[in-house]
């Protein structure tokens, strides 16, 4: 069992990495980081997470729609950005950091379960992949610029010929790429203000 500090260095070690080397990740280390992520808590179990991992050729054919994705959101990242991180994060698009994996997140939302419980379920699962990439020495970047192109995204998945699909119950969350880390960025600033009220 990991101790005090090494679960908060954990957290604080993680950061979205948007470079990576272009050594591939073996099938045995993606499927520990999945399982960690199916380890998550979900309402009422019903581990409606669902996950598409794109690699080798077709991970190649996903950049251009990385690139397209870009498009729906630059305008807003211009306005929000210093300009040198704004290249920066135009480059990550066009070229997904040369990052080798992208997990594609979906959520199977039915009647069964309130809307928001269904998403926030399988964000769970999210943060534990990536904190399990970092133990595995791996970088990841959550990423919701696929939402931009979100019917796009689910044909070349082929997601749209799932029956479950057809009934309105598959939705795109986020991508996560995957990759040995090239960079190291800062840790981006955490505001504590104006986020916890205490009432006793
Ligand atoms: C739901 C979600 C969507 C995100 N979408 C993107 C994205 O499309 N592109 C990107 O470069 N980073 C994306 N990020 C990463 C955030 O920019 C990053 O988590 C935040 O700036 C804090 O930095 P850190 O992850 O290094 O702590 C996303 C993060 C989350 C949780």
């Amino acid at each position: 069992m990991m101790n005090k500090e090494e679960f908060y260095n954990l957290l604080k070690t993680r950061r979205s990495i948007r470079q990576y080397k272009k050594d591939l990740v073996s099938r045995e280390i993606l499927e520990r980081v999945l399982a960690a992520g199916m380890e998550a808590p979900s309402g009422k179990n019903r581990q409606n997470w669902r996950f598409f991992v794109v690699q080798g050729e077709k991970r190649n054919e996903y950049l251009l729609y990385s690139q397209k994705s870009w498009l729906g959101i630059k305008t807003i990242l211009k306005q929000r950005l210093k300009p040198s991180l704004y290249d920066f994060t135009e480059r990550f698009f066009f070229t997904l950091g040369e990052a080798p994996v992208v997990v594609f997140v979906y959520s199977h939302n039915d009647s069964e379960e309130r809307y928001h419980t269904s998403i926030g379920s399988v964000y769970m699962a999210v943060e534990n992949i990536n904190l399990a990439c970092v133990t595995e020495g791996l970088g990841s970047c959550t990423m919701g610029a696929p939402l931009e192109i979100r019917q796009e995204v689910d044909k070349f998945l082929g997601v749209d010929k799932l029956l479950e699909y057809q009934r309105g119950e598959l939705e795109l969350l986020c991508g996560i790429v995957i990759g040995y880390p090239a960079h190291q960025p800062p840790r981006a600033p955490r505001q504590i203000e104006n986020r916890v009220t205490w009432l006793e």
